[in-house]
Order: C-alpha cells, then structure tokens, then sequence
C-alpha cells in the first residue's frame, strides 16, 4: 500500500518544479539571455586551498599504502576536530568532536532528522520556509503548527501559544534573507525547555552574518545544549554545493522523551541511524572540508562569502534606490522582494522571466506568508548580477 501522505505535497518539489518552467521557456525561446538568481546555487570555484587537499587525498586514493574503503559513518576524526576547534570551542561553545556527525548535506540532515520522531508530534514550521522541512514531515503524517513570518513581525518566527514536540528554525533564514537576533533566540531556547521541545536549528548561512550582535550557533545561548540539534554546511560557506559536505550538532545533553516517559539521548540514537543508514561522506570531500579551516582555506572561502555579500548589496541597493521594497541581504545572500500589490509571487515568476529573462523564485513555493514576495539569490556571478538588477530597474 502506498504512503499516502506524498499526495498532501506539492505536485513538485519547488526547485524541480522552477527548473522544469525554466527549461519549457528556453525551449521555447532558444536564443534568449536567461539570468538565473533561482536556486542558490553557488558559482564560485572551489578555494585552492581544498582544491590542493582533495587532489592530494585523491592521490592517497591511487596508493596501496594509503588507500581506504569505507570510513567511519560518523565522518574522520580529523573533519570532525576542525569543525568543534573551528566553528565552536573558538566562539567560546563547548562541543567536542564526539558530538558532530558529519554527512553528505544539510538537506538530507534536516529530511532525514525527523524520522527520529513519532508520527503523532506536532511540528513547527516557519512560514515561509526552506520546503525540504514542512514536505519531509507531511511525509510522515505529522501535523504542522505554521509560524508566520511577515512585514509586521520582522520575518521573525515566534513561539506559538501552544505546546508543539520540535520546531525547524533558520537563521540566517532562507528565503527572507533575515537573522534572529539573540533576544529572540533567547525567547525560543525558554520556549523549548518549557515546552520539552526541540529546537531543530538550521544555520547553513551562518557564515553572512555580519551583525556581531546576531548568534552564529544556538549553542550561543545558554541553555540550548538541552533542546537544540543545529544542522551546518558547507555547501553555501565554502561553495560545496557540487562537492557535497555537511554536519550535524547533537550534544550529549540533548535527551527527549519516549511515549512511556523514559528519557533518551538524541546523540545516540542519530548515531544508530547513520550508522543503519549512511556510509560516511568520501575521503576526498572530507579532506577538501578541513581545508576550510586552514590558514590558506579560511581567507580564500572568507572571500567568496564577500563576493556574494557584494552581489546582495547590488541588488539590495539597486532594486531599493528604484522604489522597490527589499527586505534581507544584509546578513544573508537572499532578497525577499515585495512585489506590487495584487500580483501573484508566480505571476511575477511568468512576468520577470518574460520580460527581462530573469529568473527568481516565487515566494508562494515556500509557504503561503510568502505570497506577494519573490526571492532573489547573491549566489550568482557578479556581472550577470548587475545586469540582471540593470534589466529590472529599466523595464518594470
Ligand atoms: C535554495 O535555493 O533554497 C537552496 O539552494 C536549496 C538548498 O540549499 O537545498
């Protein structure tokens, strides 16, 4: 028998569903100019430094001497050491090694993570929001409490008044380019320990925040190491799209109840199910990611980041200084565009696309507060960026 909860989805995945429409046009319309500032996706080279250390793990590879199969499903110590030294122990945040599971991406990470649950919790979800959430929970059933995210509020997702078992929070949040400030951070970790909730915290773009003021790790408030799982990567932080490498934060503290009362560390049942489920990242994508963290690695993804953040400000300021509202881009590379009263996020999809062979991603696809907004991504080359911004500011 079929799960018949795939038929509550979306007859597509969003990206898959714009992708499709894209190439129709271009079918279509074989000569036209098409700028893509859909998907963020990165284009960017890969920095040299992990460039240099895939190759020579590649080498190893080619070795009797140094050849390995399968590695440890959790991800090699060395990764998971430059991570904890790196992005924790260095901002003051105690997680060690033992406590980061490496994996092959953060959208299988916040797709699989759920499967941890019982069908009959209740779920949180920003609204709008990354779909691989709110679609890998409608999957299994569960019910969904919508937080929404508008103008009125700051795009801020608020605790709900009622109880809920785990909430999906993302900060720097895609699609509206805002950040959580530590305030609300704050009031979310109380939430959750209140609550006996979860904190499922996504903060795959932490790396844009420039705000020193705004928390880059859960784990920055206090209290968060009880209830929160924070999901990292390095698809947007060192252009790993392609190259696929991620991690999840589990300390050892987080615990949560099963139906008979009996409290059980998360740590390890996660442990149980990437050791059943997953076979590790390669050898090669590991090695590439610790050579973020070198000193050659760490200025060369430091400027690709700058260079995106220069693409946000092209359009932040672009758009802006031509009467349009801009929300994001500051501490994030998305746009969240508010469109003209009246006009439909897909109407708009058909109209940029039309008009000037632009291509964004209508806020509709990420929930139903994401009507009447459009995303726009910094991840794309800087010159077909101007340009893009250029065609709209002279034609719409
Ligand atoms: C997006 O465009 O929202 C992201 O690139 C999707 C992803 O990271 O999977």
């Amino acid at each position: 028998m079929l799960n018949m909860n795939y038929f509550n989805l979306g007859g597509s995945y969003l990206f898959s569903g714009i992708a499709a429409k894209v190439a129709a046009y271009i079918r279509e319309n074989p000569s036209a100019d098409v700028i893509r500032l859909g998907i963020g996706d990165v284009t960017r080279p890969l920095a040299p430094a992990v460039v240099e250390a895939m190759r020579k793990a590649v080498d190893e590879m080619g070795d009797a001497d140094a050849f390995r199969g399968y590695g440890p499903e959790q991800g090699y110590e060395f990764l998971r050491r430059a991570i904890a030294e790196n992005d924790y122990q260095a901002r003051g945040v105690d997680i060690s090694p033992e406590e980061i599971f490496v994996s092959d991406g953060s959208k299988s990470d916040v797709a699989n993570f759920q499967e941890l649950f019982d069908a009959s919790c209740r779920i949180a979800i920003p609204d709008p929001v990354y779909p691989v959430y709110r679609d890998s929970n409608l999957m299994a059933g569960r019910e969904i409490v919508y937080l929404p995210c508008v103008e009125a509020n700051g795009f801020m997702p608020e605790p709900p008044a009622c109880h809920v078992d785990a909430v999906y929070l993302c900060s720097p949040n895609n699609p509206t380019g805002t950040v959580m400030s530590r305030p609300a951070l704050e009031n979310w970790v109380a939430y959750a320990r209140r609550e006996q909730a979860l904190i499922l915290f996504d903060s795959a773009y932490e790396a844009y925040i420039s705000d020193r003021s705004c928390p880059h790790s859960i784990y920055e408030i206090p209290g968060a190491e009880t209830v929160a799982v924070e999901f990292r990567s390095f698809s947007k932080t060192a252009g790993f799209t392609g190259t696929r490498c991620a991690y999840v934060t589990l300390p050892d503290t987080v615990a949560v109840r099963g139906a008979d009362g009996s409290l059980h560390r998360l740590n390890q049942l996660w442990l149980r199910r990437q050791t059943t489920k997953f076979n590790g990242a390669p050898y090669i994508v590991q090695r590439g990611a610790e050579a973020v963290y070198s000193a050659a690695g760490r200025p060369q993804v430091r400027a690709q980041v700058a260079y995106y953040m220069e693409n946000a400000r092209i359009i932040r300021e672009g758009l802006g200084s031509a009467g349009w509202t801009v929300f994001g881009g500051e501490n994030a590379p998305y746009i969240w565009l508010k469109l003209p009263a009246g006009e439909s996020s897909m109407d708009f999809f058909d109209r940029l696309l039309n008009t000037v062979q632009v291509v964004g991603t209508p806020g509709a696809g990420f929930g139903k507060c994401g009507e009447g907004y459009f995303r726009l991504t910094a991840f794309g080359d800087r010159n077909r960026t101007a340009e893009a911004v250029g065609r709209i500011v002279a034609k719409l």
